[in-house]
């Protein structure tokens, strides 16, 4: 007999996305519990990317996880493009008036889960066989086993917030699913080290050799990237070779101030574009990566999922305060529309500076076109800056 549990929002994953979420239905009062899969150790430790929005640090500061990011984030007010080796600053200050906020999302998830603990609130981690069932009744159930015992979780709403290889969108039938997808054909290389960065901003390099990206966590840590081939296993790419690759595809003033500091984590990401519509079936919302995916080029991932929290906690506290579902029925599309222009501007910044290798030469002299246009064209200038610091957030 599975043992009975109950709360008015079950949260399936404690990424950004379903810490944010509970924080926010917290903070208004609506019980929720969070199902999580790993240890809770395995998810603090992850490293993933550090770019955030203003919008992003706004909804963060509204579930009340802002303080630490405040005297920790570094500002930045541009980045910089480097095209074989020359350079060019997009300044986001001056043709946007924004700013991001250079703040690791392993150090948001353990602000989030801090504020969690704080609250006295549980994660239930190692949580086996997670099962959404009776989506379309409006008592919906999370059946799941937790070290050797079953649960059954009855709420009122599930949220799908368990990543791209999560269980929850499946569980929406097929016919009632669509789903886009773009693979690219190729991947990251990425490492982090304790180097002091080699400009005070980004620098997102096109190279004949493939891109390269010099990123950092604060002063004294950076984080790299090259372009590889997406089934290159990581041992494939010793440090030194990393660090030739580095130096190969960006000027030489700055291969100059390459610190080459052994490497405390590496790995290969394959790049991938995805889109599941709608972000809702009956009494099941999805929100983050279990929805949608986009190629780290833009760093729009983790924007893109406390986009998504921002409108979707909106919408169930009007719900399950008021009985009152509109925002709730218009949550797929209102998140749906930003979804989709951060994958057009995550495409286009991939597409923009990777080097392909199929090696269409027609394809080829486009990218090298529009480059120079990039380095000429103030309009172009803002069109970059304005997505990169981030669309106006609609929340309804
Ligand atoms: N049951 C319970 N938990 C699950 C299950 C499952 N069946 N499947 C996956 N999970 C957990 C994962 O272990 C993970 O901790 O769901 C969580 C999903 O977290 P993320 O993958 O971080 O996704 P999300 O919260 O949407 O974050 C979006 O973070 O991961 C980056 O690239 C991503 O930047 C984007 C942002
Ligand atoms: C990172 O710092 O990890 C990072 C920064 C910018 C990106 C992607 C990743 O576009």
């Amino acid at each position: 007999m599975a043992k009975q549990l109950s709360t008015r929002v079950a949260i399936v994953g404690s990424g950004p996305a379903g810490l944010l979420l509970g924080q926010l239905l917290f903070r208004a009062g609506i019980d929720n519990l969070i199902l999580e899969r790993r240890p809770l150790s395995r998810v603090l430790a992850r490293i993933r990317a550090g770019v955030l929005e203003e919008s992003t640090v706004r909804v963060l500061e509204e579930a009340g996880v802002a303080e630490r990011l405040h005297r920790e984030g570094l500002v930045h007010d541009g980045i910089e493009i480097s095209v074989c080796g020359e350079r060019r600053r997009i300044d986001f200050a001056t043709l946007t008036g924004k700013h991001v906020v250079i703040y690791g999302q392993t150090e948001v998830t353990k602000d989030l889960v801090a504020a969690r603990e704080a609250a006295g609130l549980p994660i239930l981690d190692e949580a086996r066989d997670v099962l959404p069932v009776d989506l379309e009744s409006d008592r919906p159930k999370v059946l799941f086993r937790r070290h050797g015992e079953e649960f059954e979780l009855a709420c009122e709403i599930v949220a799908g917030c368990d990543g791209f290889h999560g269980v929850c969108r499946s569980r929406i039938p097929a016919e009632r699913l669509k789903t886009f997808e773009r693979v690219y054909p190729f991947g990251w290389l990425g490492i982090l080290a304790h180097a002091r960065p080699v400009s005070d901003e980004l620098v997102y390099a096109y190279s004949e050799r493939g891109f390269a990206l010099f990123s950092m966590r604060s002063p004294t840590v950076s984080r790299l990237y090259v372009q590889c081939d997406p089934n290159d296993p990581v041992e494939a790419w010793p440090d030194s070779r990393v660090y030739e690759e580095l130096a190969a595809r960006v000027g030489s003033d700055l291969a100059a101030r390459l610190e080459r500091a052994p490497s405390v984590e590496k790995s290969v990401t394959q790049m991938r574009s995805f889109v599941a519509e709608p972000m809702r079936f009956g009494r099941l919302v999805l929100a983050g990566d279990a929805a949608h995916i986009v190629p780290p080029t833009g760093a729009k991932g983790l924007n893109l999922a406390a986009a998504d929290v921002a409108v979707l906690a909106r919408a169930l506290i009007a719900f399950l305060r008021e009985g009152d579902a509109r925002l709730l029925d218009r949550y797929s599309d209102v998140a749906l529309a930003r979804v989709w222009k951060a994958e057009r501007f995550s495409w286009w910044m991939t597409s923009l500076l990777h080097k392909f290798p199929e090696g269409d030469p027609f394809r080829d002299r486009l990218q090298r076109a529009e480059l120079e246009y990039l380095f000429q064209s103030e309009a172009m200038q803002k069109v970059l800056a304005e997505n990169y610091t981030g669309l106006p957030l609609a929340l309804s």
